[in-house]
């Protein structure tokens, strides 16, 4: 029955191609090709395991940033080179990172001195990455609070959250509610 019904999706879908592809004019049909391939793009950011590297972010890219979470005394979020993912009071040389749109409202986040890439895996554990992949996008969102939460695109309901102590806490042990996820996106001249 299932089987069936897909057939029949299919080829109504290729008949209306078929049709699309006989009335447009060459400008329509390139439009189509484009959203084809937009589709596809998309299809492939939404896959785990493949990488989407290099990344081709949607701007030219934001100045660079802190991110400052508000939990326990504060801490800025640094990725070092060893791809350890944690918070540290003072900012250091491996706080200071590039928060760059791949579409709307998702970004990744890169270490400017460590070079590697925001990301969370599928135990919920952040950690650097020098390969850009889907498990390295997140959602950017501002809460009511005035604070802005990362979630990630790969696993929605993880969160990017630091212990009162400033480590990396699992994604999938926080919600948005609590101020472990509360960042606070500082610029800055380094
Ligand atoms: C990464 O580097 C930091 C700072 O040098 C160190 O404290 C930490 O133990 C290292 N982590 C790993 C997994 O090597």
């Amino acid at each position: 029955m299932l089987l069936q019904r897909l057939a029949l999706l299919v080829a109504w879908v290729s008949q209306l191609y078929a049709d699309a592809g006989a009335a447009l004019s060459g400008d329509q049909s390139s439009r189509l090709r484009i959203k084809w391939q937009a589709s596809i793009r998309e299809a492939r950011l939404s896959s785990n395991d493949k990488g989407v590297s290099p990344p081709h972010p949607i701007t030219a890219g934001r100045t660079t940033q802190l991110l400052y979470c508000r939990i326990g005394i504060g801490y800025h979020l640094q990725i070092l080179p060893n791809g350890t993912v944690g918070g540290v009071h003072e900012h250091t040389e491996y706080s200071w990172l590039k928060v760059f749109a791949m579409k709307q409202g998702v970004v990744g986040v890169q270490g400017l001195k460590s070079g590697l890439y925001l990301c969370m895996n599928r135990d919920g554990v952040s950690h650097g990455l020098s390969l850009f992949m889907a498990d390295c996008l997140f959602r950017e969102s501002l809460e009511e609070n005035h604070y802005t939460t990362y979630s990630s695109f790969s696993y929605p309901g993880f969160y990017l959250a630091l212990s009162p102590r400033g480590e990396a806490r699992k994604g999938g042990s926080v919600s948005k509610l609590q101020p472990c996820t509360h960042f606070l996106p500082r610029s800055g001249v380094q």
